[in-house]
């Protein structure tokens, strides 16, 4: 670096990158629910697939609207293009559920820890999604439900509000019959909907786990998590033996902004998967407002 305080383009430049996004083109396009939809993406460079761990994020510009935080919905290793799953909330998730096929947008990442599915070979792992929770965790069940020699179960329990706004259904069917046991719930049923009705956490007691010998993934809304933490706590899993996934407004995504503060945690950093007990502490001490 000079010192004259002038930095040059060669200097700057490597500051800069990780606020920069790579342009990606969107191959496919797929309608999971009235709102939620998957986007495939390929470098436009034409560079090898983006290597990453399941629960990391990108963040992704909709160029001219603005940049969020969206976990890769696809298994690491995957052949293909990287997954990205949407929810329509608001301006920017709106204008990227809305990318037409062949359209740039812009990523950066990945980002953040991940869900550690690597280490849990002879675990039972109890996975539990609400609603578009099951997108970050997508890549670690299909990872975990393929990997060869692993020796523990995995259980996959959804919840959603109403069964259409049930997402990737094909894959719950594909690791239910490689081996998975796989349950769902919806809140609200339709004249159709011969499943269970009620709360995700209505499934815990439904399926028969060794506590001792189980990690539990949990991803969904905040007052979902707090609820299962404190239901498998009460089901005697160890609270440091729950990771969940916490979200908050991103904007750097890489620890120089405060947006994302929690506490003394920042959740790009520290996150989004949280495995320690005093995050998870934090979450379930929390009361609803
Ligand atoms: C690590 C991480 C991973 C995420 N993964 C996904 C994903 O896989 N798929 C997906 O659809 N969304 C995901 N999100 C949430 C996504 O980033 C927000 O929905 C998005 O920022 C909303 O932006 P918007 O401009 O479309 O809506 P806004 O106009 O900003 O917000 C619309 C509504 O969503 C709420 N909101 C905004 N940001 C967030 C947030 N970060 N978390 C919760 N609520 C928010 C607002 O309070 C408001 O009610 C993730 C967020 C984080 C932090
Ligand atoms: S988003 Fe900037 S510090 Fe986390």
């Amino acid at each position: 670096m000079t010192c004259t305080g002038a930095m040059s383009l060669t200097e700057v430049e490597p500051l800069l990158n990780p606020l920069t996004p790579e342009t990606y083109r969107v191959v496919a396009r797929r309608v999971e629910t009235g709102d939620v939809v998957t986007l495939s993406l390929e470098p436009t460079s034409g560079a090898s697939p983006l290597s990453f761990r399941p629960g990391q994020f990108n963040m992704l510009t909709s160029f001219g609207v603005g940049e969020v935080a969206i976990s890769i919905s696809s298994a690491p290793g995957a052949s293909g293009p990287v997954e990205h799953t949407v929810r329509d909330v608001g301006a920017i998730t709106h204008a990227l559920c809305n990318s037409a096929v062949g359209s740039i947008i812009g990523v950066r990442g990945p980002f953040g820890t991940d869900w550690g599915v690597d280490e849990l070979d002879d675990m039972d792992v109890v996975i539990v999604a609400g609603g578009i929770g099951l997108a970050p965790l997508r890549g670690a069940i299909s990872h975990l439900v393929d990997k060869p020699g692993r020796t523990g179960r995995v259980y996959v329990l959804v919840g959603a509000r109403e069964p259409d706004q049930l997402t990737f259904l094909g894959d719950l069917e594909r690791w239910e019959r490689d081996g998975a046991v796989v349950k769902i719930t919806v809140d609200v049923p339709d004249s159709h909907w011969q499943g269970a009705i009620g709360v995700v956490t209505t499934l815990l007691p439904t399926i028969a786990f060794d506590p001792a010998r189980t990690v539990a993934l949990v991803c969904g809304p905040e007052i979902m998590m707090r609820f299962t933490v404190r239901g498998l706590v009460d089901l005697g899993v160890p609270l440091g033996s729950i990771r969940v996934s916490l979200e908050r407004n991103m904007q750097c995504g890489i620890g120089w902004c405060g947006h994302c503060q929690l506490g003394p945690l920042l959740i790009c950093r520290d996150g989004p998967v949280f495995a320690d007990s005093e995050a998870l502490e934090q979450l379930i001490s929390e009361r609803e407002r």
